[in-house]
């Protein structure tokens, strides 16, 4: 890697600290008719889309996506879960994105997300919970880096 693109890529890393995250809307939400009320309520939350993507992930992809839940009981079943269909790819822009829009998509499992969140309408189960929300600034960089180039990115 050129000296000039490292200085790119790292730049792009900087620009999503703090105020960007990074989201999916996850095969179940795709399947079940759902990106359009999903990324209604992302924007209307004041959510801007900085980069967006309609793409499906391979196996080799969604392992090392989720590397850091290698270990747990459930990890085959969310890779067979999350390869099974195409995913919606995005980057958002907002004041304190990560816990806002965490604070947006409710708890993990959608039995105990609060009232009005994505996952307490759209999801199904804790497996096939709709979308994805990265949970910290640094992840948010590592996730959206994951799945977007730096000219993909505005
Ligand atoms: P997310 O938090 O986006 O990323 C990790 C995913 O693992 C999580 O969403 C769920 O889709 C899945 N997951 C977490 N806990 C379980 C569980 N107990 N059983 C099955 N899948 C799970």
């Amino acid at each position: 890697m050129s000296c000039g693109i490292k200085r790119i890529f790292a730049q792009n890393l900087i620009e999503m600290s703090t105020n960007r995250t990074f989201t999916m809307i996850k095969p179940d939400a795709v399947e079940n008719g759902h990106i359009g009320g999903i990324l209604d309520k992302i924007t209307s939350a004041g959510f801007k889309i900085v980069a967006m993507k309609y793409t499906q992930l391979s196996k080799r992809d969604a392992q090392e996506f989720y590397a850091i839940h290698k270990e747990r009981p459930f990890f085959g079943e969310l890779v067979e879960f999350m390869t099974r269909g195409p995913i919606v790819a995005a980057i958002l822009e907002k004041d304190n994105a990560v816990e806002d829009f965490r604070a947006l998509i409710g708890a993990t499992n959608p039995a105990d997300a609060a009232e009005g969140t994505i996952r307490k309408m759209y999801a199904t189960s804790i497996g096939e919970n709709a979308v994805h929300g990265s949970d910290s600034d640094e992840n948010a960089a590592i996730e959206g880096a994951f799945h977007f180039s730096g000219r993909e990115i505005f």
